[in-house]
């Protein structure tokens, strides 16, 4: 199975890119923060403390979090439900970012995504994939843009779904999760060594998929 790893900072475009690259290559695209985002959400549903990791921990055999592939499409589940379009909410950002710090969190999700990988042709998203998650994946990528760029998109992204928010908040949050994702004692994010770092700050996102399906296709 041929399996693409990209990681990067939260908002660099890689889902949106990374769809549009997989969609075109025939592969399948998964994104693992969905993952996180899921256990994210059975925290503040069953009003534990996301920031507590002993708390956390406990929540863990009471969740299955499952991926299924509709149309092409990434669905998440949580115990059963389709909790896709929940874990999006900015409550669910800040959630994820907390129990991903948390090592049995990592440990509970890793094996849904190697097994993922091992059985499809993918591109994977997250933080850790190149590092952790896939460490023999045939291409690596490092995603990543100036973070205004990224919380402008980000900001864009929000309105258009509806949600009432300001842009210095999502540059805020985007700039916090960075820090807490890249400083965090397991799995921080990080480029992997070998990975190929592409910047898309000033690419359109027409040019971001080229310029990633032009990688893949260069180191395959
Ligand atoms: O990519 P995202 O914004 O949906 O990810 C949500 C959170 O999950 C993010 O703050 C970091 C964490 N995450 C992670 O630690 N490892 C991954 N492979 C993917 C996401």
């Amino acid at each position: 199975m041929i399996n693409v790893a990209i990681d990067g900072p939260a908002g660099a475009g890689k889902s949106t890119i990374a769809k549009a690259a997989a969609k075109k290559l025939g592969y399948i695209y998964v994104d693992t923060g969905a993952l996180y985002r899921t256990v994210g959400v059975y925290s503040i549903r069953t009003k534990t403390d996301y920031k507590d990791p002993e708390a956390v921990e406990k929540t863990l055999p009471h969740i299955h979090v499952d991926l299924k592939f509709i149309g092409g499409v990434q669905h998440v589940f949580l115990n059963g439900e389709d909790v896709s379009e929940e874990i999006r909410l900015p409550e669910s950002s800040m959630a994820a970012s907390a129990v991903s710090a948390v090592p049995a969190v990592r440990a509970f999700l890793f094996d849904l995504q190697r097994e993922i990988a091992k059985k499809n042709n993918c591109i994977m998203d997250g933080r850790d994939i190149g590092t952790v998650v896939l460490p023999n994946a045939d291409v690596k990528i490092f995603l990543t843009a100036d973070p205004e760029k990224r919380a402008e998109r980000r900001y864009k992204e929000l309105l258009e779904k509806g949600q009432k928010v300001e842009f210095q908040d999502v540059l805020d949050d985007l700039v916090k999760r960075d820090y807490d994702d890249s400083h965090r004692a397991v799995a921080p994010l990080k480029p992997a060594e070998d990975s190929i770092l592409v910047n898309t700050t000033t690419l359109s996102l027409e040019e971001s998929i080229a310029a990633i399906i032009d990688t893949i296709k260069e180191n395959l």
